[in-house]
């Protein structure tokens, strides 16, 4: 396995080096244009002896503000769980968008205007990753996060410019675990590790996530009732089913609580009728199969880099069913280390009713940290990019809280500008996110650098 995939990605690597385009057939118009090409792309071997890989591509900043060396790289983790990064890539945050005609365009607020931008599709047997064998696959967090930290190491060892940078995990949804599980375990690596081999872990970001399902199953009844979505009576319904799924939660009951969330959202689903929940709003639910149309050409796939055998679906119910009992599983303990260690950004798309504002807030409240009274007590600001309200923004030290406004759980396809500006001054410390002790720090130390 490793020997039929190594040349490839060697080639192709070469290809960029020396700059030749990959080769495409003159007949048709390719629908991944040349500009539109990532600045990296391939596979990390995982496990060399079995072959297993994780596949990436890789955005470098369109208009760096620092040198490389300096220069934020952001890693962006999609949900699911099992579905694949490139659904971020090209359908959220990425330099190229899949539009409705199944070509791609610019995209008005990619990721990689002042950072680097990687996408991994993960865990293995996820997307264009390779899983050896399903054995191999991760049932848990912890494996999740091993083979991560592997796979990005590798990565940051393919460019000597890469080895400094400040990493931002990002990610959505399914990764409110993947991205506290990652976090977790690189800090505690990088303790076992010499200062030379540490991962530069600067941040983590989560979006729409799911992070502690016990307490945020529990909120779809009063978020739906007080949203005028459901009455009295339903609420009810909903309540009792919510209570299910919690008490299934407590008895480690995991496989079957998974199923009583799903019981949960199809019970709203059915309730409110809507096209979709992840945003009230749509009238027709997200069109990732955009996504898998545009990967389903053999040229784009070539251009990637991405095995051409693989049939590349958005989202693997095989890797969702080997995931299934971990859905349940709380990683809030993990949040709690973050937020001490490092910095934490939670952002909600306001109209998603999976996993939206009440249900984040539910949890947050419960972060074992000295500091999360003051949080709760900190203003919510009002936000605005270019003058007009964007959503509102609540910050204390090492933990902000985004809302942003005009968005469903796809926050960066709904709002691409405002996320950028979010994603920006997050990691920049910039706008609502100064915090001028932190700023003072900053510049005496980049004063001595
Ligand atoms: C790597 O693959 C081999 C062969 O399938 C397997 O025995 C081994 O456990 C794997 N190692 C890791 C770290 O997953
Ligand atoms: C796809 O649509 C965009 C505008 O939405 C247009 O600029 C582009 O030329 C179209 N591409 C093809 C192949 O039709
Ligand atoms: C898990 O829950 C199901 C459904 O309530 C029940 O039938 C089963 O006995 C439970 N299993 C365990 C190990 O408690
Ligand atoms: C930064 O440096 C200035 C002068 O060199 C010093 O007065 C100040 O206390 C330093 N600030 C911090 C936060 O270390």
């Amino acid at each position: 396995m490793k020997d039929s995939f190594l040349p490839h990605l060697l080639l192709f690597l070469a290809a960029f080096l020396l700059h030749l385009p990959p080769q495409i057939s003159s007949s048709t118009p390719s629908p991944l244009p040349k500009e539109a090409l990532p600045t990296k792309s391939g596979y990390l071997t995982i496990n060399s002896t079995s072959g297993s890989a994780i596949f990436y591509t890789f955005y470098e900043a369109q208009k760096p503000t620092t040198p490389l060396s300096e220069t934020p790289l952001l890693i962006w983790l999609q949900g699911g769980p099992g579905c694949s990064s490139m659904l971020g890539n090209f359908y959220e945050l990425g330099p190229w968008r899949v539009s409705s005609n199944v070509s791609v365009e610019p995209n008005p607020g990619p990721w990689n205007r002042i950072f680097g931008l990687l996408f991994i599709d993960n865990p293995i047997g996820v997307g264009f990753s390779i899983a050896a064998s399903p054995e191999e696959i991760p049932r848990n967090q912890h494996d999740v996060a091993k083979h991560l930290f592997i796979a990005i190491k590798k990565f940051l060892m393919l460019d000597d410019s890469f080895k400094t940078r400040p990493v931002y995990v990002t990610g959505e949804s399914y990764a409110g675990k993947y991205v506290p599980g990652f976090g977790y375990y690189a800090l505690k690596q990088n303790a076992k590790l010499p200062v030379s081999e540490r991962l530069n872990l600067q941040g983590v970001a989560i979006g729409n996530g799911l992070t502690d399902p016990i307490t945020q199953v529990a909120t779809h009844a009063l978020n739906a009732y007080y949203s005028g979505f459901v009455n009295d009576k339903q609420k009810k319904v909903l309540e009792d089913l919510q209570k299910e799924a919690v008490e299934l939660t407590q008895n480690r009951n995991w496989s079957e609580a998974t199923n009583a969330r799903s019981r949960v959202l199809d019970e709203l689903q059915q309730m409110t009728g809507l096209a979709t929940l992840y945003d009230f709003r749509r009238l027709i639910p997200y069109q990732d199969e955009l996504v898998a149309e545009f990967l389903a050409n053999v040229e784009v796939r070539k251009a990637l880099g991405a095995k051409e055998s693989i049939v590349f679906e958005v989202c693997s119910d095989a890797v969702g069913e080997l995931l299934h009992a971990d859905v349940m599983k709380s990683v809030r303990y993990m949040v709690d280390y973050l937020v001490k260690n490092t910095k934490v950004l939670l952002y909600q798309g306001h109209c998603d009713l999976r996993d939206g504002v009440v249900s984040t807030e539910a949890w947050v409240k419960k972060l074992k940290w000295e500091k999360i009274g003051e949080f709760l007590e900190a203003t919510r600001k009002v936000w605005k990019v270019d003058g007009k309200l964007a959503g509102y923004v609540q910050k204390l030290g090492s933990l902000s809280h985004v809302v942003v406004l005009g968005a469903g759980h796809l926050v960066p396809t709904d709002q691409a500008v405002n996320s950028q500006a979010m994603i920006e001054d997050w990691v920049l410390e910039k706008g609502l996110f100064a915090d001028q002790q932190i700023n003072k720090l900053h510049a005496n130390v980049s004063g001595s650098l």
